[in-house]
């Protein structure tokens, strides 16, 4: 069923696992999402951007949503709105179905985020729609910038704090060295995992804590694209150790996009390369949905130790 993350993120917090949420954007990719969940019997959380709503219109993705429900049983999955930048955008989601919203005020001063936030939770509370909210800025640690400048972007744990007594938002994005996308690290990957349990230590006990930026960029796929005509050298993710570490720490909503991206492009690429008189879409758009729900699969059993616990 429709679900939002309230009893989920309870349930990982005693457990000390995480629930995964991963980005949607057509079919296949939540066929493949799904299927994985299913499988393992891993409570799912789907997110979908304002480049989705874009891309393929929020009715054609609530109506996927609401086909992976019903083919799905009892599976508890909510759907977030990942990223959403205005109040009205938020609305939106909360008006049509949406379970659960982000507010990113991360760009904002600290007192006009809080400001913002207050302003959907109370919107999304009345309607029974949890609100994720964001403090800090997602920025890798690289090895050339002074600690000074981290800590102006990455997330202050005695602000946290103030941020979530005063705005009642139900859980929180934290900046502690990940970033978007699949170019992560420069040199070694590093997170700042001391201001993580710092954090983690002012919250409210079991609080939520949610990590953006949290793709491994499996190497095995970068690999694959690079050899079947893609080119994307030098990309690198959050090592899947540093997940686990992660979770045990206190995050309980761990984000992945990229290698949902990096996975089917390599499976397509791979096919159309090994069959090039292929021309039906089904027969690439196949392997591309095979290789994210394996892909998913890896992570709630391996990395986010999510399976059976739906
Ligand atoms: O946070 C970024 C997610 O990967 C969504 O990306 O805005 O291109 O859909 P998008
Ligand atoms: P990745 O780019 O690491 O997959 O992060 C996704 C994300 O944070 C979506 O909000
Ligand atoms: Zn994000």
């Amino acid at each position: 069923p429709l679900v939002t993350t309230k009893e989920m993120f309870k349930k990982a917090a005693e457990g000390k696992y995480a629930i995964g949420a991963f980005n949607v954007n057509n079919m296949e990719i939540i066929q493949g999402i799904v299927e994985a969940a299913k499988e393992e019997q891993a409570p799912l959380i789907l997110q979908v951007s304002a480049g989705a709503r874009k891309y393929a219109k929020h009715i054609y993705l609530i109506k996927l949503v609401e086909a992976a429900l019903e083919d799905s049983g009892d599976l508890p999955i909510a759907l977030h709105l990942d990223h959403g930048e205005d109040f009205e955008i938020c609305k939106a989601c909360i008006d049509g179905g949406f379970t659960s919203v982000m507010i990113d005020g991360s760009r904002l001063p600290f007192e006009e985020n809080i400001a913002l936030t207050k302003k959907v939770v109370e919107y999304a509370h009345e309607r029974g729609v949890v609100v994720e909210a964001e403090l800090g800025k997602l920025a890798g640690i690289e090895d050339n910038v002074k600690v000074a400048e981290h800590e102006a972007v990455f997330t202050d744990p005695d602000q946290a704090a103030e941020f979530v007594e005063r705005t009642g938002v139900d859980s929180l994005a934290v900046a502690i060295g990940t970033s978007h996308g699949a170019y992560k690290f420069k040199g070694e990957p590093r997170l700042d995992f001391e201001r993580l349990q710092r954090i983690v230590e002012k919250l409210p006990k079991d609080f939520p804590i949610v990590l953006h930026g949290a793709s491994s960029v499996l190497p095995e796929f970068v690999e694959m694209c690079n050899k079947y005509g893609g080119n994307i050298p030098g990309a690198k993710g959050v090592p899947e150790d540093m997940l686990r570490k992660a979770a045990e720490l206190g995050v309980r909503k761990i984000n992945i996009d990229t290698d949902l991206r990096l996975a089917m492009t390599a499976a397509i690429r791979k096919h159309l390369f090994e069959h090039p008189d292929h021309f039906d879409p089904r027969q690439y758009l196949k392997d591309g949905r095979e290789a994210i729900k394996e892909m998913v699969k890896h992570k709630l059993r391996n990395v986010l130790g999510c399976s059976g616990k739906a």
